[in-house]
């Protein structure tokens, strides 16, 4: 089956049309699948979308899942069903996208940032506990680059302190913690398809849950807060247009569809970069712990302290090779300064780590030679930076 593998924009300019930083795996078979819903005039709430929400319940093994317009919008509706708001504090990493943290802005409620781990640059269990108050409401646990945060620890945390626990798995879809899917561990989970992740609907998310209420009210206020069995002008509550497309969800399905074979190819290429990188000593692969499965949202290397990734990531570049550096910490955004006065020496693990994380190109069709092309360049740009 032939695979287009188109170059996804991903903030910032795209030196090298060769080897993109990510892209889609999309099949004849995924085209033929929107196209068919564009040809049969239904294109929005129709049947598609109910038949992908199955198949991603299905596939997290939870009782609801309901399609949604991006990852934002399914964490702005997990945010807004749990009742959160003006005066509440939400836990949440600031090594994250911005939208684990918008999300919570949205309602008014305040982020409070939480350092992470060394090796997983996952939420930091002990720190978590230690930035605790009684203003808490609930944690916004990051599932960070498709590696399973430590999820025992967190959810003994919530329990103690009766805290409500999101899963942003918006990177990490089909990860598992001790055999357990993620999306099934917290209150409800978001998932997100935009086209750099493990499979995509364009843009497209989900929430999911085995709260029935919950549930409820997210599927009300995707649909502009409209009832199950209302009239179309009738309105129970506010709401929104988070809805996905025919369209998006046609793709979603044909995705789904193949995500074992999706994962695996990922994984593949994981693995063709940590044996290529296991041994230059100045930058760690990323490291997976024993007992969960990482699927693989970016493939990312630390560089030791001293180096310079900006000096690193610029000869990258001249040798024809994109490269990103993973993440920009939240807390250090200038709104967000504004907002909530956050600034430097806040999180030290982060602020490191933040410095040193480069992602490398990575798709699930990377070949053996492009990787080699990538290893080669990062050596050759070590010793010249
Ligand atoms: C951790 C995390 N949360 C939320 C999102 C938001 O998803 P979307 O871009 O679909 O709104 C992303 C997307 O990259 C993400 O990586």
């Amino acid at each position: 089956m032939r695979t287009f593998t188109q170059e996804v924009p991903n903030d910032g300019d795209l030196r090298d049309k060769s080897i993109p930083m990510s892209a889609p795996d999309i099949t004849e078979d995924d085209i033929q699948a929107v196209v068919d819903v564009v040809r049969s005039g239904r294109l929005s709430l129709g049947p598609k979308t109910e038949e992908f929400e199955g198949l991603i319940a299905e596939y997290i093994e939870v009782k609801h899942a309901i399609a949604v317009s991006s990852g934002t919008s399914a964490l702005h509706l997990i945010v807004k069903s749990l009742g959160i708001g003006p005066g509440d504090e939400v836990l949440v990493p600031s090594f994250t996208f911005i939208s684990s943290v918008n999300a919570i802005l949205y309602e008014g409620a305040t982020p409070v940032f939480v350092d992470i781990e060394p090796d997983t640059y996952n939420l930091d269990p002990q720190d978590l506990e230690q930035k605790i108050t009684g203003r808490t409401r609930a944690i916004v646990v990051v599932d960070v680059f498709g590696h399973p945060a430590e999820w025992d620890e967190i959810l003994r945390i919530a329990k103690k302190h009766k805290l409500k626990v999101i899963d942003d798995s918006c990177e990490a879809l089909g990860a598992e913690y001790k055999g357990i899917k993620v999306g099934q561990l917290g209150d409800a989970a978001a998932f997100a398809f935009y086209a750099n992740k493990q499979m995509t609907t364009g843009e497209g998310g989900v929430i999911v849950t085995d709260n029935s209420e919950i549930a409820r009210i997210c599927r009300s206020m995707r649909n502009q807060g409209r009832g199950e069995m209302g009239a179309w002008l009738e309105h129970e509550r506010l709401g929104y247009n988070y809805r996905i497309t025919e369209m998006s969800a046609a793709l979603g399905i044909s995705q789904i569809g193949r995500i074992d074979e999706l994962l695996a190819k990922r994984e593949r290429v994981a693995q063709m970069y940590t044996d290529r990188l296991s041994t230059i000593g100045w930058a760690k692969p990323p490291a997976v712990r024993p007992g969960v499965r990482k699927t693989w949202f970016v493939y990312t290397i630390a560089l030791d302290e001293g180096l310079s990734r900006d000096r690193l990531m610029e000869a990258m570049a001249k040798e024809g090779i994109p490269t990103r550096g993973y993440f920009s910490p939240v807390h250090l955004q200038s709104y967000i300064c504004k907002h909530l006065g956050t600034h430097e020496g806040l999180l030290p693990v982060t602020e490191s780590l933040a410095r040193r994380i480069i992602a490398l190109p990575f798709h699930g069709n990377l070949s053996e030679a492009e990787v080699e092309r990538v290893v080669e360049a990062l050596s050759k740009c070590r010793k010249n930076s």
